[in-house]
């Protein structure tokens, strides 16, 4: 049978090199929601074009990474020491991430930002032509590309210029702000040019594509339809595409004798305690010093819980070359270490903190065990930690608690405990109620979730995806 080829663009690949000889190279999944949802997506003949998180100045490493790399079905893209600087950790993360998620420039660099704003984004959009050029090397006639998030806004227009004929969509994993938010960019306009020029643009929710087509009007002055955008006769379709996890691989990895065998352990070392897991990449907008200030409010206020809860922070490292990343660990450090010293006995401590990742049976067991999951992102374009616990959840029936700016606030609202992380004695409450909850009641909030969870999964995400813009190109073809 005909089985359509799928180009999937993004900024990072599915697995991240490390060097370990001159042409020795191992492979380790990437952490975070984009990687986990397209690793979720099966029976499709996709190839993946992206940057393997390394730099490889010489041509030998260059090969055997290629080579190494082909066995995953990815495709490098290889980006300089100064590329990187400047659109990955520049554009990308010191911009546009803080900007899409509603946190404003970093105050104190916010000049130096404004200044070096212009080579960044230069750099930015080189850095989108070589992720184009290493695309039009792989394409194929009757392919269909899909480029993937705020990294690569720049790609679809690259693609078109170079062949109109590309299939081409294009997803953002992060919310896309309101219009009043987008304004404020130098490089507004072209960045929902570039965008426009696919044939599909996709969002998490119904509210982010919303603001998409309120800014291409206020913005660009184009019209808006119940569709899409329209632009001189040719339309852009816009729509929502909420993104899943694949559920059955959680259920799979549950029924492992080794993951039974970890749970146990982690059930006798938690034992006389209840746990309380946070699993977030070390990233401002999850929110972290909320979530822990709120936990030491809990605690101030209910003595009597001291020693009979736990929370244990998995904070993956991330971006770490970011000013503003690494200010952040040392701002969630201290105030750890403030907690602990405060709240801690002889026998315990009721916060441990981890600057590490976790492998994937590790963290089932550690969602399995769970009592209160606590997700207090101030912006998440959807948020599938919330969805990976309620995964795991089917024995032990647990409270989720969820930042009401999560997208996946939109799914998971009415079986989880919907909080605002700004209001830190909220949270507090919410984590009271959490703990005493009636079983009846955490059945009933667990079987609502869990329903949606097992039902909307990537595997159905990505197919719609990519039947949305085949039949998209199909009806602009008719139409012309
Ligand atoms: N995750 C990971 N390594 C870890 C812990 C978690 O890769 O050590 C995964 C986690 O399972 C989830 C993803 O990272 O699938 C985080 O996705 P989410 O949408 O919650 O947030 P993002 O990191 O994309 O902002
Ligand atoms: C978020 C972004 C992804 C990104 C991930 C990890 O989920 O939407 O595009 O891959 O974070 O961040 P990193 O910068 O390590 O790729």
């Amino acid at each position: 049978p005909f089985k359509q080829r799928l180009l999937v663009v993004a900024n990072r690949l599915p697995v991240s090199a490390i060097r370990r000889g001159e042409e020795s190279w191992s492979l380790e999944i990437s952490a975070g929601g984009l990687v986990s949802a397209l690793l979720g997506v099966r029976d499709v003949d996709a190839k993946w074009i992206g940057w393997a998180g390394v730099n490889v100045p010489d041509e030998v490493g260059q090969k055997a990474l290629t080579k190494a790399l082909a066995t995953k079905r990815c495709i490098p893209v290889f980006l300089d020491e100064e590329i990187v600087h400047q659109y990955y950790n520049g554009y990308c993360n010191n911009i546009l991430w803080p900007l899409f998620h509603y946190l404003g420039l970093p105050q104190e660099d916010r000049l130096a930002t404004t200044r070096s704003f212009q080579s960044q984004f230069d750099a930015y959009k080189r850095a989108n032509q070589m992720f184009a050029d290493v695309v039009s090397q792989h394409y194929e006639e009757g392919d269909v590309i899909w480029c993937h998030d705020y990294h690569l806004m720049f790609l679809p227009k690259c693609l078109k210029e170079h062949d109109r004929n590309m299939k081409v969509g294009w997803f953002l994993h992060t919310p896309f702000p309101s219009s009043e938010i987008h304004r404020t960019l130098p490089s507004r306009s072209e960045l929902l040019r570039s965008v426009l020029a696919a044939d599909l643009v996709g969002f998490h929710t119904y509210d982010y594509a919303r603001h998409f087509v309120s800014a291409c009007t206020r913005i660009l002055g184009l019209e808006g339809t119940p569709e899409g955008v329209e632009d001189q006769g040719k339309m852009t379709r816009v729509a929502a595409f909420p993104i899943g996890i694949d559920s059955d691989r959680f259920r799979r990895a549950l029924e492992l004798p080794t993951v039974k065998e970890r749970i146990c352990e982690l059930k006798k070392r938690f034992a006389g305690r209840k746990v309380m897991l946070g699993v977030d990449r070390l990233d401002m907008i999850k929110g972290i010093p909320q979530k822990i200030l709120a936990f030491e409010k809990f605690l101030e206020e209910n003595p009597s819980w001291h020693d009979k809860v736990v929370l244990l922070q998995i904070a993956v490292p991330t971006r770490t070359d970011v000013p503003e990343y690494q200010k952040l660990t040392s701002q969630v450090h201290e105030i750890v270490g403030r907690i602990n010293g405060r709240f801690g006995t002889l026998t315990g401590v009721p916060l441990l903190h981890l600057d590490r990742s976790l492998d994937f049976h590790a963290l089932c067991a550690l969602y399995a065990v769970t009592d209160v999951a606590l997700v207090t992102s101030l912006r998440d374009g959807m948020n599938l930690v919330s969805y990976e616990f309620v995964a795991c959840q089917n024995a032990k029936k647990g409270v989720l608690i969820l930042s009401e700016f999560a997208g996946a606030a939109q799914s998971l609202g009415a079986g989880a405990l919907l909080v605002n992380p700004w209001n830190i004695t909220e949270v507090a409450n919410s984590i009271f109620t959490a703990l005493t909850m009636h079983p009846d009641e955490r059945e009933k909030r667990h079987r609502h979730n869990f329903a949606h969870v097992t039902t909307h999964t990537a595997q159905e995400w990505a197919q719609t995806f990519v039947s949305e813009l085949n039949d998209t190109v199909v009806e602009a073809q008719i139409r012309t």
